[in-house]
Protein backbone atom coordinates (compact mmCIF):
# COMPACT_ATOMS: atom_id res chain seq x y z
CA UNK A 1 0.00 0.00 0.00
CA UNK A 2 1.56 3.31 -1.07
CA UNK A 3 0.96 6.76 1.40
CA UNK A 4 1.25 4.78 4.41
CA UNK A 5 3.62 5.53 7.30
CA UNK A 6 4.24 3.51 10.45
CA UNK A 7 6.33 4.65 13.77
CA UNK A 8 7.20 1.72 15.81
CA UNK A 9 8.39 2.09 19.51
CA UNK A 10 9.56 5.32 18.81
CA UNK A 11 11.13 7.12 21.90
CA UNK A 12 12.16 10.49 22.44
CA UNK A 13 13.93 12.05 25.55
CA UNK A 14 14.57 15.89 26.22
CA UNK A 15 17.04 16.50 29.32
CA UNK A 16 14.96 16.26 31.99
CA UNK A 17 11.61 14.90 29.70
CA UNK A 18 10.39 11.86 28.04
CA UNK A 19 8.74 13.42 25.32
CA UNK A 20 7.49 10.15 23.50
CA UNK A 21 8.06 6.73 25.22
CA UNK A 22 7.76 3.78 22.70
CA UNK A 23 4.87 5.33 20.61
CA UNK A 24 3.27 3.24 18.14
CA UNK A 25 1.78 4.87 15.18
CA UNK A 26 0.57 3.36 11.86
CA UNK A 27 -0.59 6.22 9.23
CA UNK A 28 -2.73 5.21 6.64
CA UNK A 29 -3.07 6.24 2.91
CA UNK A 30 -7.14 7.45 2.15
CA UNK A 31 -7.82 7.98 6.48
CA UNK A 32 -7.61 11.20 7.84
CA UNK A 33 -6.32 10.41 11.37
CA UNK A 34 -6.23 13.08 14.49
CA UNK A 35 -4.02 12.88 17.44
CA UNK A 36 -5.23 14.38 20.96
CA UNK A 37 -3.45 14.78 23.79
CA UNK A 38 -3.53 17.17 26.68
CA UNK A 39 -0.92 20.13 26.42
CA UNK A 40 2.42 18.90 26.78
CA UNK A 41 1.66 14.78 26.15
CA UNK A 42 4.35 14.99 23.34
CA UNK A 43 1.91 15.31 20.40
CA UNK A 44 4.21 17.86 18.38
CA UNK A 45 7.23 16.23 19.43
CA UNK A 46 5.93 12.74 17.98
CA UNK A 47 5.07 14.57 14.79
CA UNK A 48 8.19 16.40 14.72
CA UNK A 49 10.10 12.85 14.85
CA UNK A 50 8.01 12.07 11.75
CA UNK A 51 8.88 15.09 9.85
CA UNK A 52 12.54 14.54 10.52
CA UNK A 53 13.42 17.70 12.64
CA UNK A 54 13.96 15.69 15.48
CA UNK A 55 15.89 11.75 15.43
CA UNK A 56 14.36 9.22 17.81
CA UNK A 57 16.58 7.87 20.78
CA UNK A 58 14.94 4.98 19.70
CA UNK A 59 11.92 3.46 17.03
CA UNK A 60 12.09 2.48 13.50
CA UNK A 61 9.91 4.54 10.59
CA UNK A 62 8.57 3.18 7.78
CA UNK A 63 6.87 4.48 4.55
CA UNK A 64 5.37 2.70 2.32
CA UNK A 65 6.52 -0.78 3.55
CA UNK A 66 10.62 0.44 3.18
CA UNK A 67 12.57 1.49 6.08
CA UNK A 68 13.03 5.31 6.35
CA UNK A 69 15.67 7.20 8.19
CA UNK A 70 14.82 10.80 7.94
CA UNK A 71 17.70 12.70 9.13
CA UNK A 72 16.56 16.34 8.10
CA UNK A 73 13.15 18.04 6.65
CA UNK A 74 14.48 17.55 3.57
CA UNK A 75 14.57 13.60 3.90
CA UNK A 76 11.17 13.94 4.94
CA UNK A 77 10.22 16.01 1.86
CA UNK A 78 12.02 13.63 -0.25
CA UNK A 79 9.77 10.89 0.59
CA UNK A 80 6.40 13.02 1.03
CA UNK A 81 5.76 13.78 4.15
CA UNK A 82 4.86 17.85 4.70
CA UNK A 83 4.01 19.86 8.20
CA UNK A 84 2.39 22.64 8.73
CA UNK A 85 2.80 23.33 12.24
CA UNK A 86 1.47 24.95 15.38
CA UNK A 87 3.47 28.34 14.83
CA UNK A 88 3.83 29.28 11.40
CA UNK A 89 7.30 29.67 9.23
CA UNK A 90 6.80 32.34 6.55
CA UNK A 91 8.46 34.69 5.48
CA UNK A 92 6.11 37.86 6.24
CA UNK A 93 7.87 40.45 3.62
CA UNK A 94 7.00 37.57 0.51
CA UNK A 95 4.29 37.24 -1.35
CA UNK A 96 2.24 34.24 -1.08
CA UNK A 97 4.05 32.87 -4.23
CA UNK A 98 7.82 33.56 -3.73
CA UNK A 99 7.04 31.66 0.08
CA UNK A 100 5.02 28.82 -1.60
CA UNK A 101 8.36 28.11 -4.00
CA UNK A 102 10.77 29.17 -1.29
CA UNK A 103 13.65 26.69 -0.66
CA UNK A 104 12.67 24.77 -4.21
CA UNK A 105 16.08 25.29 -6.19
CA UNK A 106 14.78 24.06 -9.47
CA UNK A 107 15.38 27.37 -11.86
CA UNK A 108 14.79 30.90 -10.47
CA UNK A 109 11.32 32.13 -9.24
CA UNK A 110 11.25 35.15 -11.88
CA UNK A 111 11.63 33.15 -14.81
CA UNK A 112 8.74 30.81 -13.87
CA UNK A 113 5.97 32.91 -12.62
CA UNK A 114 3.72 32.23 -14.69
CA UNK A 115 3.64 28.53 -14.44
CA UNK A 116 4.49 28.55 -10.49
CA UNK A 117 0.99 30.73 -10.48
CA UNK A 118 -0.78 28.37 -12.73
CA UNK A 119 0.64 25.28 -10.47
CA UNK A 120 -0.10 27.48 -7.64
CA UNK A 121 -3.50 28.20 -8.35
CA UNK A 122 -4.81 24.59 -9.66
CA UNK A 123 -3.53 23.50 -6.40
CA UNK A 124 -6.11 25.67 -4.56
CA UNK A 125 -8.84 24.88 -6.75
CA UNK A 126 -8.18 21.06 -6.08
CA UNK A 127 -8.23 21.10 -2.23
CA UNK A 128 -10.67 24.08 -1.80
CA UNK A 129 -7.67 26.20 -0.54
CA UNK A 130 -8.80 29.88 -1.51
CA UNK A 131 -6.01 32.28 -1.18
CA UNK A 132 -4.67 35.31 -3.85
CA UNK A 133 -0.66 34.17 -4.54
CA UNK A 134 0.29 37.77 -5.28
CA UNK A 135 -0.86 38.62 -1.69
CA UNK A 136 2.07 39.59 0.62
CA UNK A 137 1.79 36.71 3.23
CA UNK A 138 2.13 40.11 6.36
CA UNK A 139 -1.11 41.15 4.71
CA UNK A 140 -2.90 37.90 5.56
CA UNK A 141 -5.53 36.62 7.78
CA UNK A 142 -4.25 33.54 10.32
CA UNK A 143 -6.70 31.35 7.88
CA UNK A 144 -5.44 32.59 5.18
CA UNK A 145 -1.63 32.28 6.09
CA UNK A 146 -2.07 28.65 7.26
CA UNK A 147 -3.78 27.76 3.49
CA UNK A 148 -0.16 29.44 2.09
CA UNK A 149 1.51 26.86 4.17
CA UNK A 150 -0.54 23.35 3.31
CA UNK A 151 -0.12 24.97 -0.10
CA UNK A 152 3.96 25.21 0.38
CA UNK A 153 3.58 21.21 1.64
CA UNK A 154 1.02 20.39 -1.45
CA UNK A 155 3.54 22.07 -4.05
CA UNK A 156 6.38 20.31 -2.64
CA UNK A 157 4.84 16.79 -3.30
CA UNK A 158 3.42 16.30 0.11
CA UNK A 159 1.15 12.92 0.05
CA UNK A 160 1.46 12.56 3.76
CA UNK A 161 -0.18 15.54 5.41
CA UNK A 162 0.59 16.72 9.07
CA UNK A 163 -1.13 20.03 10.44
CA UNK A 164 -0.08 20.61 14.20
CA UNK A 165 -3.35 21.76 15.63
CA UNK A 166 -4.48 23.63 12.59
CA UNK A 167 -7.98 24.72 13.98
CA UNK A 168 -6.91 26.24 17.09
CA UNK A 169 -6.28 29.28 14.69
CA UNK A 170 -9.38 29.46 12.52
CA UNK A 171 -12.72 29.82 13.08
CA UNK A 172 -15.63 27.80 13.11
CA UNK A 173 -16.59 28.11 9.29
CA UNK A 174 -13.11 28.11 8.30
CA UNK A 175 -12.64 25.32 10.21
CA UNK A 176 -15.29 23.20 8.55
CA UNK A 177 -13.29 24.78 5.32
CA UNK A 178 -10.59 23.06 6.04
CA UNK A 179 -11.98 20.04 7.08
CA UNK A 180 -13.38 19.66 3.95
CA UNK A 181 -9.93 19.95 2.16
CA UNK A 182 -8.41 17.27 4.53
CA UNK A 183 -11.42 15.01 3.26
CA UNK A 184 -10.83 16.05 -0.21
CA UNK A 185 -6.81 14.89 0.23
CA UNK A 186 -8.20 11.59 2.09
CA UNK A 187 -10.40 11.00 -0.22
CA UNK A 188 -7.70 11.66 -3.53
CA UNK A 189 -5.81 9.12 -1.53
CA UNK A 190 -3.32 11.28 0.48
CA UNK A 191 -3.18 10.25 3.97
CA UNK A 192 -4.23 13.21 6.54
CA UNK A 193 -2.88 13.99 10.47
CA UNK A 194 -4.25 16.45 12.66
CA UNK A 195 -3.55 17.19 15.92
CA UNK A 196 -6.67 18.98 18.16
CA UNK A 197 -7.98 19.46 21.58
CA UNK A 198 -11.20 20.00 20.40
CA UNK A 199 -13.18 16.93 20.87
CA UNK A 200 -16.35 17.92 18.85
CA UNK A 201 -14.42 18.42 15.55
CA UNK A 202 -12.44 15.09 16.11
CA UNK A 203 -15.47 13.36 15.95
CA UNK A 204 -16.57 15.18 13.00
CA UNK A 205 -13.30 15.24 11.03
CA UNK A 206 -11.45 11.87 11.62
CA UNK A 207 -11.63 8.80 10.69
CA UNK A 208 -8.96 7.29 13.61
CA UNK A 209 -8.32 8.97 16.50
CA UNK A 210 -4.75 8.07 18.68
CA UNK A 211 -4.73 9.48 21.90
CA UNK A 212 -1.28 10.21 23.63
CA UNK A 213 -1.10 10.89 27.31
CA UNK A 214 2.95 11.53 28.78
CA UNK A 215 4.29 10.65 26.02
CA UNK A 216 2.11 7.32 25.27
CA UNK A 217 -0.15 6.03 22.59
CA UNK A 218 -3.54 5.06 25.28
CA UNK A 219 -5.43 4.03 22.88
CA UNK A 220 -5.99 4.30 19.22
CA UNK A 221 -9.42 3.94 18.26
CA UNK A 222 -11.84 4.16 14.66
CA UNK A 223 -13.97 6.95 15.32
CA UNK A 224 -17.18 5.05 15.00
CA UNK A 225 -16.32 3.04 18.12
CA UNK A 226 -16.13 6.16 20.32
CA UNK A 227 -17.15 9.33 21.73
CA UNK A 228 -15.86 12.70 23.01
CA UNK A 229 -16.41 11.78 26.96
CA UNK A 230 -14.26 8.71 26.19
CA UNK A 231 -11.91 10.44 24.68
CA UNK A 232 -11.60 12.82 27.18
CA UNK A 233 -11.03 10.92 30.00
CA UNK A 234 -8.55 8.86 27.47
CA UNK A 235 -6.64 11.88 27.82
CA UNK A 236 -6.73 13.00 31.02
CA UNK A 237 -6.56 9.96 32.70
CA UNK A 238 -9.74 10.15 34.53
CA UNK A 239 -13.11 11.37 34.90
CA UNK A 240 -13.24 15.40 34.94
CA UNK A 241 -14.67 17.69 37.01
CA UNK A 242 -17.38 20.25 35.55
CA UNK A 243 -15.54 24.23 36.11
CA UNK A 244 -16.84 26.14 38.80
CA UNK A 245 -19.30 28.71 38.00
CA UNK A 246 -18.31 32.01 39.17
CA UNK A 247 -19.19 34.10 41.65
CA UNK A 248 -21.13 37.57 42.03
CA UNK A 249 -18.58 40.13 42.47
CA UNK A 250 -19.27 43.93 43.26
CA UNK A 251 -18.11 45.96 40.62
CA UNK A 252 -16.19 49.12 41.33
CA UNK A 253 -16.02 52.33 38.55
CA UNK A 254 -14.98 52.78 35.13
CA UNK A 255 -11.70 51.31 34.03
CA UNK A 256 -11.79 51.61 30.30
CA UNK A 257 -13.96 54.16 28.44
CA UNK A 258 -13.37 53.57 24.64
CA UNK A 259 -14.98 56.99 22.88
CA UNK A 260 -15.72 56.28 19.58
CA UNK A 261 -12.69 54.76 18.22
CA UNK A 262 -11.49 54.67 14.83
CA UNK A 263 -7.95 52.65 14.12
CA UNK A 264 -6.69 51.14 10.62
CA UNK A 265 -5.85 47.75 9.80
CA UNK A 266 -2.37 47.00 8.74
CA UNK A 267 -3.44 47.30 4.92
CA UNK A 268 -5.08 50.18 5.48
CA UNK A 269 -8.52 49.90 5.72
CA UNK A 270 -10.72 50.58 9.05
CA UNK A 271 -10.39 47.70 11.01
CA UNK A 272 -12.74 49.62 14.15
CA UNK A 273 -15.16 51.93 13.25
CA UNK A 274 -17.01 53.85 15.94
CA UNK A 275 -16.35 51.95 18.86
CA UNK A 276 -17.41 52.81 22.40
CA UNK A 277 -17.31 50.18 25.28
CA UNK A 278 -16.51 50.05 29.15
CA UNK A 279 -15.12 47.85 31.72
CA UNK A 280 -15.36 48.42 34.88
CA UNK A 281 -13.33 47.23 37.72
CA UNK A 282 -13.99 43.55 38.64
CA UNK A 283 -16.33 43.01 35.65
CA UNK A 284 -15.76 40.83 32.61
CA UNK A 285 -16.58 42.20 29.24
CA UNK A 286 -15.94 39.20 26.63
CA UNK A 287 -16.07 40.53 23.42
CA UNK A 288 -17.70 37.62 20.71
CA UNK A 289 -17.06 37.85 17.20
CA UNK A 290 -15.15 35.67 14.31
CA UNK A 291 -11.39 36.47 14.82
CA UNK A 292 -10.72 38.92 12.44
CA UNK A 293 -13.51 41.35 12.80
CA UNK A 294 -11.22 43.69 14.81
CA UNK A 295 -10.24 42.24 18.01
CA UNK A 296 -6.79 42.39 17.27
CA UNK A 297 -6.89 45.98 16.70
CA UNK A 298 -9.27 46.17 19.58
CA UNK A 299 -6.29 44.85 22.23
CA UNK A 300 -4.04 46.94 19.92
CA UNK A 301 -5.65 50.30 20.12
CA UNK A 302 -5.68 49.95 24.08
CA UNK A 303 -2.84 49.00 24.71
CA UNK A 304 -0.79 51.97 22.24
CA UNK A 305 0.64 49.53 19.50
CA UNK A 306 -2.26 51.01 17.00
CA UNK A 307 -2.51 54.56 16.39
CA UNK A 308 -5.86 55.46 17.05
CA UNK A 309 -7.16 57.58 14.21
CA UNK A 310 -10.37 59.20 15.97
CA UNK A 311 -12.23 58.98 19.29
CA UNK A 312 -10.62 58.44 22.99
CA UNK A 313 -8.76 55.92 24.87
CA UNK A 314 -9.53 56.24 28.75
CA UNK A 315 -7.78 54.33 31.36
CA UNK A 316 -8.79 54.38 34.91
CA UNK A 317 -10.22 58.38 34.31
CA UNK A 318 -6.77 59.40 32.23
CA UNK A 319 -6.75 60.26 28.94
CA UNK A 320 -4.08 57.64 26.95
CA UNK A 321 -5.17 57.70 23.48
CA UNK A 322 -1.79 57.36 21.77
CA UNK A 323 0.27 57.13 24.27
CA UNK A 324 3.49 54.70 24.13
CA UNK A 325 2.93 51.31 25.22
CA UNK A 326 5.52 51.54 28.33
CA UNK A 327 3.10 54.62 29.41
CA UNK A 328 -0.35 52.62 29.09
CA UNK A 329 1.85 49.25 30.84
CA UNK A 330 2.93 52.06 33.98
CA UNK A 331 -0.96 52.60 34.10
CA UNK A 332 -1.42 49.22 34.71
CA UNK A 333 -2.66 47.36 31.54
CA UNK A 334 -1.82 43.34 30.99
CA UNK A 335 -2.33 42.33 27.36
CA UNK A 336 -2.18 38.98 26.13
CA UNK A 337 -1.89 38.92 22.54
CA UNK A 338 -3.30 36.43 20.64
CA UNK A 339 -0.01 36.21 18.82
CA UNK A 340 1.97 34.63 21.65
CA UNK A 341 5.60 33.97 20.12
CA UNK A 342 5.57 36.56 18.21
CA UNK A 343 4.25 39.29 20.73
CA UNK A 344 4.18 38.12 24.17
CA UNK A 345 7.09 36.26 24.79
CA UNK A 346 10.53 36.25 22.99
CA UNK A 347 11.12 32.48 21.95
CA UNK A 348 15.04 32.07 22.17
CA UNK A 349 15.14 33.61 26.10
CA UNK A 350 14.44 31.66 28.80
CA UNK A 351 11.63 31.62 31.90
CA UNK A 352 13.98 33.86 33.98
CA UNK A 353 14.35 36.72 30.98
CA UNK A 354 10.16 36.11 30.05
CA UNK A 355 9.30 36.80 33.24
CA UNK A 356 11.02 39.99 33.62
CA UNK A 357 10.53 41.93 30.21
CA UNK A 358 8.22 44.68 31.37
CA UNK A 359 9.64 44.93 34.72
CA UNK A 360 13.31 44.78 34.20
CA UNK A 361 13.42 48.69 35.64
CA UNK A 362 11.25 47.42 38.59
CA UNK A 363 13.53 48.35 41.72
CA UNK A 364 12.71 44.67 42.72
CA UNK A 365 14.23 43.41 39.45
CA UNK A 366 17.40 45.84 38.95
CA UNK A 367 19.73 47.99 41.43
CA UNK A 368 21.30 51.06 38.58
CA UNK A 369 21.83 49.26 35.48
CA UNK A 370 22.11 45.94 37.31
CA UNK A 371 19.70 43.10 37.35
CA UNK A 372 19.79 41.25 40.69
CA UNK A 373 19.56 37.60 39.11
CA UNK A 374 18.98 36.16 42.86
CA UNK A 375 15.39 38.02 42.61
CA UNK A 376 14.67 37.25 39.17
CA UNK A 377 15.43 33.59 39.67
CA UNK A 378 12.75 33.78 42.70
CA UNK A 379 10.58 35.55 40.75
CA UNK A 380 10.92 33.38 37.62
CA UNK A 381 10.28 30.12 39.83
CA UNK A 382 7.31 31.61 42.08
CA UNK A 383 5.22 32.26 38.80
CA UNK A 384 6.36 28.88 37.18
CA UNK A 385 4.99 27.23 40.44
CA UNK A 386 2.47 28.96 41.27
CA UNK A 387 0.55 28.48 37.58
CA UNK A 388 1.63 24.70 37.46
CA UNK A 389 3.74 25.69 34.20
CA UNK A 390 5.84 22.51 32.44
CA UNK A 391 9.43 23.82 32.52
CA UNK A 392 12.32 21.35 31.67
CA UNK A 393 14.57 24.58 33.17
CA UNK A 394 14.03 27.76 33.67
CA UNK A 395 17.14 28.83 31.57
CA UNK A 396 16.20 26.75 28.42
CA UNK A 397 14.56 29.31 25.60
CA UNK A 398 10.69 29.21 25.91
CA UNK A 399 10.09 28.24 22.67
CA UNK A 400 10.80 24.61 23.75
CA UNK A 401 7.56 24.85 25.75
CA UNK A 402 4.27 23.17 24.64
CA UNK A 403 1.71 25.66 23.84
CA UNK A 404 -0.33 25.50 26.78
CA UNK A 405 2.54 26.11 29.42
CA UNK A 406 3.52 28.84 26.99
CA UNK A 407 0.58 30.21 27.59
CA UNK A 408 0.00 29.92 31.10
CA UNK A 409 3.61 31.74 31.17
CA UNK A 410 2.22 34.95 29.46
CA UNK A 411 -0.85 34.70 31.94
CA UNK A 412 1.13 34.29 35.14
CA UNK A 413 3.76 37.09 33.90
CA UNK A 414 1.03 39.79 32.86
CA UNK A 415 -1.49 38.60 36.22
CA UNK A 416 1.00 38.83 38.44
CA UNK A 417 1.92 42.23 37.58
CA UNK A 418 -1.41 43.07 39.58
CA UNK A 419 -2.97 45.15 36.64
CA UNK A 420 -6.35 47.13 36.64
CA UNK A 421 -6.75 45.91 33.37
CA UNK A 422 -6.14 42.94 31.72
CA UNK A 423 -6.71 42.60 27.80
CA UNK A 424 -6.94 39.00 26.52
CA UNK A 425 -7.15 37.76 23.07
CA UNK A 426 -8.42 34.40 22.83
CA UNK A 427 -6.56 33.59 26.15
CA UNK A 428 -7.43 29.86 25.45
CA UNK A 429 -6.82 29.24 22.26
CA UNK A 430 -4.91 25.83 22.02
CA UNK A 431 -4.96 24.65 24.91
CA UNK A 432 -6.67 21.61 26.11
CA UNK A 433 -9.14 20.97 28.75
CA UNK A 434 -7.29 21.12 32.23
CA UNK A 435 -5.43 24.40 31.05
CA UNK A 436 -8.33 26.15 29.84
CA UNK A 437 -9.86 25.55 33.34
CA UNK A 438 -7.15 26.85 34.84
CA UNK A 439 -6.70 30.05 32.64
CA UNK A 440 -10.36 30.42 33.82
CA UNK A 441 -9.61 30.25 37.40
CA UNK A 442 -6.70 32.96 36.92
CA UNK A 443 -9.04 35.34 34.79
CA UNK A 444 -12.10 34.66 37.41
CA UNK A 445 -9.47 35.50 40.49
CA UNK A 446 -8.28 39.01 38.85
CA UNK A 447 -11.94 39.73 38.58
CA UNK A 448 -12.57 38.70 41.99
CA UNK A 449 -9.59 41.16 43.26
CA UNK A 450 -11.13 43.76 41.29
CA UNK A 451 -9.15 44.00 38.05
CA UNK A 452 -10.97 44.94 34.98
CA UNK A 453 -11.06 42.13 31.85
CA UNK A 454 -11.43 42.46 28.15
CA UNK A 455 -11.00 39.77 26.17
CA UNK A 456 -12.42 38.06 23.32
CA UNK A 457 -13.06 34.62 22.25
CA UNK A 458 -15.18 33.04 19.57
CA UNK A 459 -16.08 30.17 21.69
CA UNK A 460 -19.85 31.59 23.21
CA UNK A 461 -19.50 28.51 26.09
CA UNK A 462 -16.51 30.63 27.03
CA UNK A 463 -17.73 33.60 26.29
CA UNK A 464 -20.75 33.60 28.54
CA UNK A 465 -19.43 31.50 31.20
CA UNK A 466 -17.06 33.89 31.70
CA UNK A 467 -18.29 37.51 31.03
CA UNK A 468 -20.00 39.41 33.11
CA UNK A 469 -21.63 41.57 29.95
CA UNK A 470 -21.12 40.83 26.35
CA UNK A 471 -20.27 42.68 23.59
CA UNK A 472 -20.52 41.09 19.86
CA UNK A 473 -18.04 42.69 17.50
CA UNK A 474 -18.86 42.28 13.41
CA UNK A 475 -16.68 44.23 11.14
CA UNK A 476 -14.54 46.64 13.21
CA UNK A 477 -18.27 47.73 14.82
CA UNK A 478 -20.19 46.74 17.88
CA UNK A 479 -23.20 45.09 17.02
CA UNK A 480 -25.18 44.64 20.34
CA UNK A 481 -24.29 44.39 24.10
CA UNK A 482 -26.56 42.52 26.56
CA UNK A 483 -25.41 41.03 29.66
CA UNK A 484 -24.10 37.74 29.63
CA UNK A 485 -27.17 36.33 32.35
CA UNK A 486 -29.72 34.96 30.12
CA UNK A 487 -28.40 35.97 27.07
CA UNK A 488 -29.59 34.13 23.70
CA UNK A 489 -27.13 32.18 22.10
CA UNK A 490 -28.88 32.62 18.71
CA UNK A 491 -29.10 35.98 18.45
CA UNK A 492 -25.51 36.84 19.66
CA UNK A 493 -24.65 34.24 16.84
CA UNK A 494 -26.76 36.43 14.35
CA UNK A 495 -24.73 39.88 15.55
CA UNK A 496 -21.42 37.87 15.45
CA UNK A 497 -22.98 37.33 11.38
CA UNK A 498 -23.55 40.97 11.32
CA UNK A 499 -27.08 41.02 11.40
CA UNK A 500 -27.89 44.46 12.54
CA UNK A 501 -30.31 44.79 15.73
CA UNK A 502 -30.88 41.18 16.61
CA UNK A 503 -32.94 38.98 15.10
CA UNK A 504 -33.33 38.97 11.49
N1 LIG B 1 13.08 20.89 21.96
C1 LIG B 1 12.70 20.59 23.20
N2 LIG B 1 13.58 20.61 24.22
C2 LIG B 1 13.20 20.29 25.47
N3 LIG B 1 11.95 19.91 25.82
C3 LIG B 1 11.03 19.86 24.85
C4 LIG B 1 11.35 20.21 23.50
N4 LIG B 1 10.22 20.06 22.74
C5 LIG B 1 9.25 19.66 23.59
N5 LIG B 1 9.73 19.53 24.85
C6 LIG B 1 8.98 19.03 26.01
O1 LIG B 1 8.47 17.75 25.68
C7 LIG B 1 7.13 17.58 26.16
C8 LIG B 1 6.18 17.30 25.01
O2 LIG B 1 6.05 18.50 24.26
P1 LIG B 1 5.18 18.64 22.96
O3 LIG B 1 5.45 20.00 22.41
O4 LIG B 1 5.43 17.48 22.08
O5 LIG B 1 3.70 18.57 23.55
P2 LIG B 1 2.29 18.73 22.81
O6 LIG B 1 1.53 17.49 23.06
O7 LIG B 1 2.50 19.14 21.41
O8 LIG B 1 1.62 19.91 23.65
P3 LIG B 1 0.67 21.18 23.20
O9 LIG B 1 -0.71 20.65 23.07
O10 LIG B 1 0.75 22.11 24.36
O11 LIG B 1 1.24 21.75 21.95
C9 LIG B 1 6.83 18.84 26.93
O12 LIG B 1 7.11 18.62 28.29
C10 LIG B 1 7.78 19.88 26.34
O13 LIG B 1 8.08 20.89 27.27
MG1 LIG C 1 2.09 20.94 20.35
Amino acid sequence: MTNTVEMRGITKRFPGVLANDRVDLTVRAGQVHALLGENGAGKSTLMSVLTGLYRPDEGEISVDGRRAVLRSPGDAIALGIGMVHQHFRLVRPFTVAENVVLGDRSLGFVYRRREIQRKIEELSSRYGLRVDPGAKVWQLSVGEQQRVEILKALYRGARILILDEPTAVLTPQEARELYRTLRRMADQGQAVVFITHKLEEVMDAADVITVLRDGRNVATVPKDETNPRELARLMVGRELSPEKPKEAVECGGTVLDLRGVHVQNDKGLPALRDVSLTVRAGEIVGVAGVAGNGQRELAEAVTGLRRVEKGKVLIAGADLTNRSPREIIDAGVSHIPEDRLGMGLVPGLGVHDNVILKDYRLPAICSGPLLKPRAIHARATELVERFDVKVAGLDSPVRLLSGGNLQKLLLAREISARPKLIVAMLPTRGLDVGATAAIHQMLLAQRASGAAILFASEDLDEILRLSDRVAVICDGRIMGEMPAEGADVEEIGLLMAGARGGRA
